[in-house]
């Protein structure tokens, strides 16, 4: 039996875990949340002062560092060498080093037989920048979920203002805009949308409404 694997691409910010969640919730999948690898990586990095540039040791590293996702109560938990790091992951330190080390080809092979090895083994939606181009070219199901950077950066910029920072709508469009860049314009994997990926914008769209749409997606490939 071949299981079912939908791959959601998209740049930071377009809303791809909430969506991803939601609709694995609603389909009965997995959900897989490959930054959430890279970031578990970058934090084993930034705990032992590896620096992105000094290559032999991110080799070296890679080999010591274990990174796996437990889901518990329909949580998804992310361990490093047994211990649970899913808070820790999420401080802006670590969205830095993530951009910086997933960009390094060795640690993308690092995470390919875990990420290959789910997608065999489950139905899953897999979130990320290279799954539909890279990591599961034969998903049966391919969306690339954009929105403007505008409208990513307000969401951001929300989202940071609700827990109570002062922070400047301008600087977070520009930092949206600059990871962008940096996703897209990198050597190994860069963001793109797969060829046979379909656009999803959800500029203007509700959570549900993105949510509806994709899960009927995967309902009409199910049913083929
Ligand atoms: O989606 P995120 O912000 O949690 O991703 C963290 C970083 O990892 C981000 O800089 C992009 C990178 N990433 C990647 O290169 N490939 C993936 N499949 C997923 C994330």
């Amino acid at each position: 039996m071949r299981f079912m694997n939908v791959a959601i691409d998209g740049p930071a910010g377009a809303g791809k875990s909430t969506i991803a969640k939601a609709c694995a919730k609603e389909l009965g999948y997995i959900y897989v949340d490959t930054g959430a690898m890279y970031r578990g990586i970058a934090l084993y990095m930034v705990d032992h002062k590896i620096r992105p540039t000094d290559i032999e040791a991110v080799k070296q590293a890679l080999l010591d560092v274990n990174v796996t996702l437990r889901y518990e109560d329909g949580k998804q938990l992310l361990i490093v060498n047994g211990q649970d790091v899913s808070d820790r992951i999420r401080t802006p330190e670590v969205s830095a080093a993530a951009s910086l080390f997933s960009a390094i080809p060795e640690v993308r092979k690092a995470l390919l037989d875990l990420q290959h090895d789910i997608a065999e083994k489950n139905n899953v939606l897999m979130d990320g920048r290279d799954i539909g181009t890279v990591i599961l070219p034969q998903a049966q199901v391919k969306i690339y979920l954009d929105a403007s950077p505008e409208i990513r950066g307000k969401r951001r910029y929300d989202e940071l203002v609700l827990k109570g920072e002062s922070v400047v709508l301008e600087d977070i469009i520009e930092d949206v805009k600059q990871r962008d860049y940096q996703d897209m314009h990198r050597e190994t994997s860069p963001l793109k949308k797969a060829d046979d990926a379909i656009v999803v914008d959800s500029s203007y769209m509700t959570i549900e409404e993105v949510q509806n749409k994709i899960v009927s997606l995967v309902r009409e490939k199910e049913n083929a």
